[in-house]
């Protein structure tokens, strides 16, 4: 078997593809449309929860690597979810974006309203079909199932012409009941039909054989894109996907770093690189710009707080890594005795550039588009104005450390608490303690906290100036790179009210960093609050 050169599934497509070149492409047998639900299952997953901010930020990643339709959230769920699908839908110009909506005219109404700005919006309605979830979850029968099937598809095409339709527990739901539904689904106006494998039950070829008799026993469904939505309990998500795709389905829902309900969804770094490096096989073509997968793992990892796996496909700090001398030797004769796909095609560069104390802006610039990231005018001076903090501080500063930096700046924006300073004492000799002075809405508090350990001590300094009761379900560090003078980054989970916040901070100095990722995730619970109760913040 020979490396198909990284070439081969390069996309052609027009960026802004409308609905019915969609349709033909996707008819044609070629085009498989890519789904993101990053911003909807994903933030659905325990401790992944994202602020309307950063949900922006993730959804201009996606929007520029090619991601065909955004899933921006369920807007009836919460005031934050709602907030967040309406500025995606105003910001987001080359994506359909899309909310998700239960089958009922109250949650389906929010959808359409919070999706009112989209230039191309997509109202996605669900509700269970399989036998087990319409007695037990919904309670009510079949035919009661099928009304709604169809109340809803129609409801939502009042709102707009782009309207996808899931059957909930799909791969578990009786055959002839769901091809039913489906068809009628089709004929009320739903112009996507998506077949969720909602408990990652499904085995693969199984899946590929439901995909099949779809398409063999739902007489209209040649009026309707087939899309899968697979979860990974039993890690078959992507295979499941891969092989639905070989039976016909032209739509794959994925999310990025695989985040998602319980084990997660199919990972879209995964779907892209397989049709890609094994295009023989695979012979699909979408839109993914594969250099920006990088980026794209490392945000929602920084902004989530979920560590990549280090042994990830694709995105994992050991995916490009080779250790072992035998490997090696071979990598030095020749890089496809080891390497199936190129690093820099998911956006791993290989450094041209060392940067240190004396590297200048310019030099700095082009680092971050090495790495790809492309700043603003201000964004890009903060960058480098932490960057030489940073040199002064470590003599040589790796690519680990600019993403950390630029990373850690991602989340600091719009602070109502800051840090000024932090003076911590701890050993053996003494009671650990933490002398903080924070800014406050532009107010100037300190505290001094004696603490069980010097990260306990700082905590309890913020608590003391910024009062809450919020849990602290995850406290996490890790070092950026080698050496006793890496970046540590920390990250902090906040929980109150049943809602939870990350923050993440580096720094040379782990308790800096801890204090700062504190700080970070505050400031994130701060904002969470004042969506829903605008007040000042009382000592
Ligand atoms: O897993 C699932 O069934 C879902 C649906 C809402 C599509 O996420
Ligand atoms: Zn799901």
């Amino acid at each position: 078997m020979s490396t198909p050169s990284s070439e081969t599934a390069e996309t052609t497509v027009n960026p802004v593809q409308t609905l019915a070149e969609q349709a033909v492409a996707a008819a044609s047998g070629e085009r498989v449309v890519i789904f993101d639900t990053t911003l909807r299952d994903g933030e659905q997953s325990p401790g992944c929860s994202m602020t309307v901010e950063e949900k922006l930020k993730v959804a201009e990643v996606l929007e520029a690597m090619g991601v065909d339709v955004i899933e921006a959230g369920f807007p009836i769920a919460s005031e934050g979810d709602f907030q967040a699908v309406q500025a995606i839908a105003k910001k987001v110009k080359n994506s359909v974006v899309c909310g998700l909506a239960r089958a009922s005219a109250g949650d389906i109404d929010r959808a359409a309203e919070a999706l009112a700005p989209a230039e191309r919006r997509r109202i996605h309605t669900f509700i269970s079909t399989s036998p087990l979830h319409m007695k037990f979850k919904l309670q009510l029968d079949p035919e009661e199932v099928h009304r709604r099937v169809i109340e809803s598809v129609k409801r939502a095409r009042r709102y707009t012409d782009d309207v996808e339709w899931s059957c909930e527990d799909g791969s578990r739901s009786e055959r002839d009941f769901l091809f039913r539904c489906i068809e009628s689904a089709i004929d009320a106006g739903a112009t996507t039909i998506n077949i969720p494998d909602t408990v990652g039950y499904a085995y693969p070829e199984e899946f590929a054989d439901l995909i099949r008799a779809i398409k063999n026993n739902v007489p209209n469904i040649d009026k309707a894109i087939l899309s899968v939505h697979c979860h990974n309990d039993l890690g078959l998500a992507v295979a499941n996907s891969l092989l639905a795709v070989k039976a016909g389905a032209r739509q794959i829902e994925c999310t990025i770093n695989g985040i998602g309900e319980r084990a997660g969804n199919a990972a879209l770094e995964e779907i892209v690189m397989a049709i890609r490096t094994r295009h023989d096989l695979l012979p699909y073509t979408n839109r993914i710009v594969t250099r920006d997968i990088m980026k794209a793992s490392r945000l929602v990892s920084a902004i989530t707080g979920f560590n990549v796996q280090p042994n990830k496909a694709i995105v994992g700090a050991n995916a490009f890594a080779h250790e072992s001398g035998i490997h090696q030797d071979g990598m030095l004769k020749h890089s496809g005795t080891y390497e199936i796909m190129r690093p820099e095609d998911v956006g791993l560069v290989k450094s041209t550039l060392v940067l240190g104390k004396h590297s200048g802006r310019h030099a700095f610039k082009k680092k971050l588009e090495e790495l790809g990231y492309r700043l603003g005018e201000n964004a890009l001076e903060d960058a480098f104005v932490r960057f030489k903090q940073l040199a002064d501080r470590k003599k040589e500063i790796f690519d680990e450390d600019i993403v950390a930096l630029v990373d850690d700046q991602i989340q600091s924006e719009d602070q109502r608490v800051r840090l000024v300073s932090l003076r911590v004492e701890c050993g053996t000799e003494i009671k650990p303690q933490a002398d903080l002075v924070l800014e406050v809405d532009g107010e100037q508090r300190s505290a001094r906290s004696i603490g069980d350990g010097p990260v306990d001590a700082i905590f309890k300094a913020i608590r003391a100036i910024v009062p809450h009761q919020a849990s602290l379900p995850l406290f996490q560090i890790n070092a950026v790179t080698e050496g006793t003078d890496a970046q540590a980054v920390v990250t902090v989970r906040l929980e109150e009210g049943g809602k939870s916040v990350n923050g993440q901070a580096a720094d040379t100095d782990t308790m800096v960093a801890s204090c700062r990722a504190y700080v970070a995730a505050l400031n994130k619970l701060l904002t969470k609050r004042a969506r829903t109760a605008p007040a000042a913040l009382s000592a």
